[in-house]
């Protein structure tokens, strides 16, 4: 067989002719490995099937799904599991992948599927004391503690599980591919050969795949974009709080999100999210505001919380955990400009209590009146609940779903909302008899009302 070598970035997938000290893609230093690349492939890859009309391909409409039993993941999922689907889980050393890869492996089990777990980090027994430990005893469960991906792909045509769980990709090698594993033909192999399988013989298959000092999942851009579903653990490791978002899902909507909480049982499903973000919180304190965020179907209230304080240097600070870097650059840029705040002289520190990432636009008047409670050092009346993006302008621009956040904030005792002007027309009255609503169409008038008893 003839082979030919080539460069390539393991922590982006480019691929260049030569070696380099810094991949000219991603900026990484030493991450150039060399990769073998075996010509041949074309010649084995099977004969093309010919392109048919679009009336006579059979609609594949009862795709029949099946559940997990976990609440949270068959949400996130779409409805359930697909059939010959292809996920992948990624998150940062010891989040909970492998926890809740096991703790689904058995549920699945538990339902009748036959699941192959295929536990190539860590050894067969590590594995089953952790089963043990969570209380999981399945007898259709098989472990399989082994790395080279002709055995693996071997026992899955013995066994013909209905699942397959790889833990984790970046240590699959194939033999054949002469690179070490976790390198990009290695990766990009393993999961080529895999999602064919998957696909041949409608195995469920999810792969665990590592993340890169940046956050984003190890090894070859493509495998993201091969995969039907990429799921990602966000919150902190230190936290009991634990999420995993589905940013791309061909069989369901992106952004669904499941919550956990990690304790000595493993991970547990976390059923009323808003008051499990908002449970521990004292008495309000000047520098924090509640919003509602979209996340997937479903709203969740957290918590803002802004730091605002003198800075003794000539280049404040501004830094955000949970929120965009450039979103918060541009809320303090309007706040200096439209209300006049001095907030150049000031170091400004952004996070979202809990671990969430909030990334919609409605959440701005929420993050924008905690940094000026915390600048002016007021605070937020208690039960009340800010919606609304900030144009550059300073206007109020409209929140979707404005309904669906006040409903929650209702079911949690709000009584009252700050929310954008363009949104009063067609809003439900029952809801309106409910909460207390405060319309407004300027940053100006926003903060006038909010801080306002
Ligand atoms: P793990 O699932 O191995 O993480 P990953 O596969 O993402 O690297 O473990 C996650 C962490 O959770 C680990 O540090 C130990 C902790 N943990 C618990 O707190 N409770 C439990 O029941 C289990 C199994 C793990
Ligand atoms: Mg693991």
């Amino acid at each position: 067989m003839k082979q030919k070598t080539t460069w390539a970035c393991i922590e982006c997938g480019q691929t260049s002719a030569k070696w380099a000290g810094q991949c000219h893609a991603c900026g990484e230093w030493n991450s150039i490995q060399e990769e073998i690349v075996k010509e041949t492939y074309r010649k084995n890859a099977p004969l093309p099937s010919t392109p048919k009309p679009l009336l006579d391909i059979p609609q594949d409409e009862n795709i029949t799904r099946f559940m997990t039993g976990i609440g949270e993941c068959d949400r996130l999922f779409g409805g359930g599991l697909v059939p010959g689907a292809f996920l992948l889980l990624g998150g940062e050393p010891g989040i909970g992948k492998s926890t809740l890869m096991l703790q689904l492996a058995a549920a699945l089990s538990e339902k009748g599927k036959k699941v192959l777990y295929v536990c190539a980090e860590e050894s067969i027994s590590q594995t089953a004391l952790r089963a043990k430990r969570l209380g999981l005893n399945s007898k259709s469960l098989l472990l399989f503690s082994e790395g080279s991906l002709q055995v693996i792909t071997s026992a899955v045509e013995r066994e013909s599980p209905d699942v397959l769980i790889i833990d984790s990709i970046q240590i699959i090698y194939d033999e054949t591919i002469a690179s070490t594993p976790g390198s990009v033909a290695q990766v990009r192999g393993a999961a080529h050969e895999l999602m064919r399988f998957a696909k041949e013989r409608m195995m469920t298959t999810f792969t665990i795949g590592h993340v890169t000092k940046s956050g984003e999942i190890a090894g070859p851009r493509v495998l993201e974009h091969l995969v039907d579903t990429v799921l990602y653990f966000e919150g902190d490791r230190n936290q009991q709080c634990r999420l995993v978002r589905a940013i791309k899902n061909r069989f369901g909507p992106t952004d669904e999100i499941a919550v956990f909480q990690m304790d000595s049982q493993g991970l547990k499903e976390v059923p009323n999210p808003s008051q499990f973000f908002l449970e521990k919180r004292p008495q309000p304190e000047s520098g924090t505001a509640i919003i509602p965020s979209i996340e997937g179907s479903r709203t969740l209230l957290v918590e803002v919380q802004a730091l605002v304080s003198q800075s003794p240097f000539s280049t404040p600070a501004r830094r955000s955990t949970g929120i965009d870097q450039n979103r918060l650059s541009l809320l303090v840029a309007v706040l200096e400009k439209r209300l006049r705040l001095p907030l150049f002289r000031h170091d400004i520190f952004v996070s979202i209590v809990g671990g969430l990432r909030v990334l919609e636009p409605g959440a701005d008047l929420g993050i924008a009146a905690a940094i000026v409670s915390s600048l002016k050092n007021v605070t937020i009346p208690q039960n009340t609940l800010l919606v609304g993006e900030v144009g550059l302008t300073g206007e109020i621009r409209t929140a979707q779903r404005i309904e669906n956040r006040l409903k929650e904030a209702i079911n949690l005792g709000f009584k009252r909302c700050i929310l954008p002007k363009s949104q009063a027309q067609g809003l439900n009255q029952a809801i309106q008899d409910q909460i207390s609503l405060h319309f407004v169409d300027h940053i100006h008038q926003a903060m006038h009302t909010i801080f306002k008893n």
